[in-house]
């Protein structure tokens, strides 16, 4: 079946108890799943064990078909899963163009990677607008969008995204929300983890609310916003 299929996984750090138990999720095709969350409710370390930076003690992580159960990270990204890590993390003494082809490694050739930075140039026009500029000398929004352009650069079937939102003016909150939108309308399956209910839950198809490593509850944004203890019970921040 194509797109993420996550079945009943469990993961933690090194020898220590699970942070993640029993957790299943799917995320098809053009589909926005938003994974929502108070701090520590396990969100990072989930999108951490479907990337191979940590392994899973159980369960399986399929991709368009393919397990990628316990490959390492570098395999994992290489069969279509993009990882866009909190915080950013561009290169500041880098060009904006130059970060963006870092996220090409994998294309062999000039001629490929030239294609690939083209095609995320023309998803995201702005990128070629600051193509020289160094990374550093971007705002928080700029370098969020510059991150997720750097994931796009190896075509990935699925898409992680750890908070991108924090951090950002509620301008660029809503640009990056909107190019997750048309990212996924052109078929990328797409996992947004969020502290931000209401802004993440209003591009995302179905929402997944995480606390202490479990799934609450999973619903539509409708669902999961008229119920209350969402914002008094799981969030514990304002939603
Ligand atoms: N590198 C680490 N080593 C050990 N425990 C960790 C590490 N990172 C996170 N944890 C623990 O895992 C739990 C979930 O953390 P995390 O996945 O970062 O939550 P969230 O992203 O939802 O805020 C917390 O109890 C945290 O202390
Ligand atoms: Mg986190």
């Amino acid at each position: 079946m194509a797109g993420l299929i996550v079945s009943s996984i469990e993961a933690g750090y090194h020898r220590g108890p699970a942070v993640v138990h029993d957790l299943s999720l799917t995320v098809q095709p053009g589909e926005i799943l938003a994974v929502v969350g108070r701090n520590g409710a396990g969100k990072t370390t989930l999108l951490r064990a479907l990337s191979g930076l940590l392994p899973c003690r159980k369960g399986t992580v399929r991709l368009d078909g393919r397990d990628l159960t316990g490959l390492p990270a570098h395999r994992v990204a290489r069969r279509g899963m993009a990882h866009v890590p909190a915080g950013r993390r561009v290169i500041p003494g880098m060009s904006t163009l130059d970060n963006l082809k870092l996220g090409g490694y994998q294309h062999t050739g000039s001629a490929a990677l030239a294609s690939a930075v083209d095609e995320v140039l023309t998803m995201l026009p702005a990128l070629a607008k600051w193509g020289a500029r160094r990374a550093g000398t971007l705002s928080g929004g700029e370098q969020q969008l510059l991150a997720i352009g750097r994931a796009l650069m190896s075509r990935p079937v699925a898409l992680l995204l750890d908070e991108p939102l924090t951090g950002l003016s509620p301008a660029y909150q809503l640009d990056v929300l909107g190019e997750l939108a048309k990212i996924a309308k052109g078929g990328t399956a797409i996992l947004l983890v969020e502290q931000n209910v209401r802004k993440s839950l209003r591009i995302a198809g179905r929402g997944m609310v995480l606390d202490e490593g479990r799934v609450v509850t999973t619903g539509t944004p409708e669902e999961l916003l008229t119920q209350q203890r969402l914002e008094d019970g799981y969030l514990g921040v304002g939603a």
